[in-house]
């Protein structure tokens, strides 16, 4: 058995030699009509019969490990596929440091590596839910493409985790491999587990911010199970990344090209002025200011995901060897964490300030930190792009304690940059912060599909380049 090539004679692909795991193969065949349910219920609403060219995982070599061709979405080959077994790997952290990694679930850690499996899992369907309704209004067929390519891929980071479910937590695996099909996007009996995967995503920047943000923190709670001391999780992980790659891609190079077109258009107007949003918003693009509030959204609600600040569930995952820090395996220190302090943001005596407290207890928000810094990276490249225009504004990451809803902050309004309001004064500025009604209806309003090939809606501009570098015109979805 090739553990690099996936092995497509089941009818599961996969690299994790399914043909000789009967029972997990039929537990995954089992399964699989269920999926198939969902994805025609709750995928993309009205192109399962359209030919989209997209990339498919036929091995896990970073040379090299996808093929591109058209394919109607239903008959995507959604696989297994984990990175290849190290077999030296040892346990990087935590009181098992220096152990061998585990092939097999610890019997002690059984209900809290489930858990994290189940709770990483559900955001995945959860997003292509989200985004079923976008293709109607793609600005082109390009964008149409990379969305459809996030939505199977989301899929297959759910038959990732149910494999991990299926293979390694018998009946209880099984249970909850069903009810990830059950609970729904914003469903009131049902909903999925976190708040940002509730959230509706109405229009395209949406999409772009959500890639952008959300995916990222997908990115980095990937990072922190990848250092797991459960090798199977580790191994799934890493090779999810490297799709989760092209997940912020198209999110970072989405807004980009919405910022782009927009002073594109101020330019040839004569409008310097970025908030001179009427005038601006009659060129038909999005204007700068409510771009920034779209982003203060999306970030603030990601903020969420890293739950508690101060955490002791994430404490007894460090612990246990099953969640490492980013990218844990490059950090120099004693990766156990049981001395020394790390400092968190919190709200004490009514004033938001840094306090120092057991590292181990602080990983949430450590995660939290790093992530900020990586969001950050290309929030700097969309204003290299505003400033090559000359256009005085630039977009910032509100402070993080604004608009939250968990940890330290729930219980305070602040302003973006971190400033406490009172609720009169919150309800008075909110639309400042936040997209509005308005600003709401004004971007639906732009929201008009362009299905020719070539072709770009008035509000974003064109790629510098295709995908599997194909030209401009060429057609990436036939619409059936
Ligand atoms: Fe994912
Ligand atoms: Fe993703």
């Amino acid at each position: 058995m090739d553990i690099i090539n996936v092995d497509y004679s089941t009818k599961i692909p996969n690299n994790v030699n399914l043909a000789e795991d009967r029972q997990v193969l039929k537990a995954l065949e089992g399964w699989h009509p269920g999926y198939l349910d969902w994805w025609n219920d709750m995928g993309p609403e009205g192109f399962q019969e359209s030919l989209v060219y997209l990339r498919t995982a036929v091995s896990v070599d970073p040379k090299g490990w996808a093929k591109f061709d058209y394919v109607r979405m239903p008959e995507y080959r959604w696989g297994i596929l984990l990175a290849p077994q190290d077999p030296d790997r040892k346990v990087n952290f935590g009181q098992h440091l220096g152990e061998k990694a585990w092939q097999e679930v610890p019997g002690e850690y059984r209900a809290m590596l489930r858990r994290l499996v189940v709770v990483q899992g559900d955001t995945e369907p959860a997003s292509v839910e989200q985004q079923r309704h976008l293709g109607k209004t793609a600005p082109s067929l390009y964008d149409m493409r990379n969305l459809f390519q996030v939505n199977v891929e989301e899929g297959r980071h759910l038959w990732a985790m149910v494999y991990l479910l299926q293979k390694y937590f018998g009946r209880d695996g099984r249970e909850e491999a069903d009810e990830l099909l059950r609970r729904r996007s914003g469903d009131a009996d049902a909903p999925r587990m976190l708040g940002a995967f509730n959230e509706a995503t109405p229009d395209w920047l949406s999409f772009f911010m959500f890639t952008y943000f959300t995916d990222r923190d997908g990115k980095m709670q990937l990072e922190a199970l990848a250092q797991s001391g459960f090798d199977p999780l580790s191994r799934t992980c890493r090779f999810m990344l490297t799709e989760e790659a092209h997940h912020m891609f198209v999110g970072e190079t989405g807004v980009t090209r919405v910022i782009q077109r927009t002073c594109e258009a101020m330019k040839q107007a004569g409008i310097n002025d970025p908030n001179n949003i009427e005038a601006v918003r009659k060129l038909g693009v999005i204007d700068l200011p409510t771009i920034q509030k779209k982003a203060n959204m999306h970030f603030s609600l990601t903020l969420d995901l890293f739950g508690n600040e101060i955490s002791t569930n994430a404490a007894n995952a460090f612990h246990a060897g099953l969640k490492g820090r980013y990218r844990e395996d490059r950090l120099k220190d004693d990766h156990q964490l049981e001395s020394g302090t790390y400092p968190v943001l919190r709200l004490i005596d009514g004033k938001i300030q840094n306090e120092e407290v057991p590292a181990l207890s602080a990983l949430n928000m450590r995660l939290r930190d790093d992530y900020v810094v990586d969001a950050n990276v290309g929030v700097g490249r969309w204003n290299k792009v505003i400033e090559s225009f000359g256009i005085p504004f630039q977009i910032k990451l509100p402070h993080v304690a604004f608009h939250r809803h968990i940890g330290e902050f729930a219980s305070v309004m602040t302003d973006v940059e971190g400033n406490i309001l009172t609720d009169a004064e919150w309800n008075k500025r909110r639309g400042e912060f936040l997209p509005s009604d308005d600003d709401r209806v004004f971007i639906e309003s732009l929201m008009q599909p362009q299905f020719e090939p070539a072709k770009f809606a008035s509000w974003i501009a064109p790629p510098k380049v295709g995908i599997d570098n194909k030209p401009g015109e060429f057609e990436y979805v036939k619409i059936a």
